[in-house]
């Protein structure tokens, strides 16, 4: 297959109903991605992009890795599928064992979703059923935080934060509330690294326990690092803070770690690199470099012992999904890992920090800037949005990127970046100087 084949464009744009676009602007000049190696793309025109967004935060390794496409294939020669309900394979067990030594104890046990939504809905159900088992059923509210985003099914919609998601879709669960942001403080704009201001922010929980009571509160969600709202760091000290809190008053912390977990941040989680454990983990997308749908739930042992704690034979938790732990994304899993450990990318965005953070503050002046954020190997240039017109500047920003050869994601009026963690160095620069061609090319 040549990648300029134009053959591989479709005639017919009709049938596929896309995800998350303007598909009626879309169709009337679409693009075609045909083909991936390492940190770039190509369109069915023959342009060459960097990937300034790893896919959609998921492609940590870099395009077309040939061990895990090697390992999918055997797999598929080996063992196609088998369920795991009431039943095994052995690699998803090999799987899961290798898995929890990268994440922080006592995160030792896992349960397979196929998507981040799908582990975040999950998570939010094993906290009810957990405090239930713990004989206190009446810890049945899920808190979220403003601006947070935790996939689209209605658990995650309902603590999620983003009202053009929430808004078509009804009252959502009962019983959610939110936490404030902690986006948009004035002395935070163009801090370098995590923001000095905002761990009192936590404390907003303190208000939800004293408006519904410790004792009906299950679970708080927080990304640790907001992506998909526009790329929001936490203020220094905001995450032990809210530790404390749930501590206090026995809510189970969870840190949707689906854009943060498997090296985004500079570990291997955003728990380990902020040196804040929750009780339950959600991941996905990383977890095998993109190839295959797969996520995984991480809880404690504590949580886990209290499901296996019964005299009780029979299943301790009513949930799964047909393809928890299918074999070829379990193969898939592991190839990944070896990758992962091999080249030891975990350690590449603390080691391109500075780097990276030098480039990015470079668009600091320019016009139209209002802010940039940047940690480990993500980050966020915000421009002012136009008069009458929100996100239309940051959209224009991104197509003129993709015309000099990067390929953005615009959220609002951020540019939000988060590129393969094989970066290199001059990548990193190429990335900045055509942002910053891009930002003073657009009025
Ligand atoms: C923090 C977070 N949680 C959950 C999700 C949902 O993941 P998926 O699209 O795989 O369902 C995303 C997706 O970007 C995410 O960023």
């Amino acid at each position: 297959m040549s990648v300029t084949d134009h053959n591989l464009v479709p005639e017919n744009l009709d049938a596929f109903w896309m995800p998350f676009t303007g598909q009626r602007q879309y169709k009337e000049n679409p693009r075609f991605i045909v083909s991936a190696r390492g940190m770039h793309y190509t369109d069915s025109q023959g342009h060459e992009t960097l990937d300034c967004s790893a896919g959609l935060w998921c492609v940590n390794a870099g395009h077309y890795r040939e061990p895990i496409n090697q390992a999918i294939a055997e797999q598929l020669a080996k063992l196609d599928f088998a369920h795991n309900f009431g039943s095994g394979h052995p690699l998803v067990f090999h799987y899961a064992d290798r898995l929890v030594q990268h994440v922080p104890a006592p995160l030792n046990h896992v349960f397979f979703t196929n998507s981040g939504s799908e582990s975040v809905d999950t998570a939010l159900k094993i906290a009810l059923a957990y405090h239930r088992k713990n004989g206190q059923a009446g810890r049945q509210r899920l808190i979220g935080r403003e601006k947070g985003y935790h996939g689209m099914g209605f658990g995650g919609l309902s603590v999620g934060g983003l009202v053009k998601n929430r808004n078509p879709f009804g009252l959502l669960l009962p019983g959610t509330d939110h936490i404030r942001q902690t986006h948009g403080l004035e002395a935070n704009r163009f801090a370098k690294g995590l923001p000095p201001e905002g761990a009192d922010l936590a404390l907003d929980l303190e208000r939800l326990v004293d408006l519904h009571g410790a004792d009906a509160i299950a679970a708080v969600i927080v990304e640790p690092i907001g992506g998909a709202g526009g790329v929001h760091l936490p203020p220094i000290g905001y995450l032990q803070t809210l530790r404390a809190i749930c501590d206090e008053h026995g809510i189970l912390l969870i840190f949707d770690e689906v854009i943060t977990g498997f090296g985004r941040v500079g570990a291997c989680t955003a728990a380990e690199r902020f040196g804040v454990i929750p009780d339950i983990m959600t991941t996905a997308k990383g977890i095998t470099n993109a190839t295959i749908p797969m996520g995984a739930v991480f809880v404690s042992d504590q949580i886990f012992e209290r499901f296996m704690d019964s005299e009780l034979p029979g299943v301790e938790l009513n949930h799964g999904y047909t393809y928890s732990g299918h074999p070829v994304a379990c193969a898939a899993g592991m190839a990944t890992l070896d990758i992962y450990e091999q080249e030891a990318l975990f350690d590449r965005p603390k080691a391109l920090q500075d780097t990276w953070q030098e480039n990015a503050m470079r668009l600091r002046d320019l016009p139209n800037v209002i802010d940039v954020r940047c940690f480990a190997l993500l980050g966020a240039v915000e421009v002012t949005p136009r008069a009458g017109a929100p996100m239309a500047r940051g959209a224009e920003i991104a197509k003129r990127c993709y015309e000099k050869g990067a390929w953005v994601r615009p959220i609002g009026d951020s540019i939000v970046l988060s590129p393969p963690l094989i970066i290199s160095e001059s990548e990193i620069a190429t990335i900045f100087n055509i942002i910053g061609e891009a930002i003073t090319e657009t009025l």
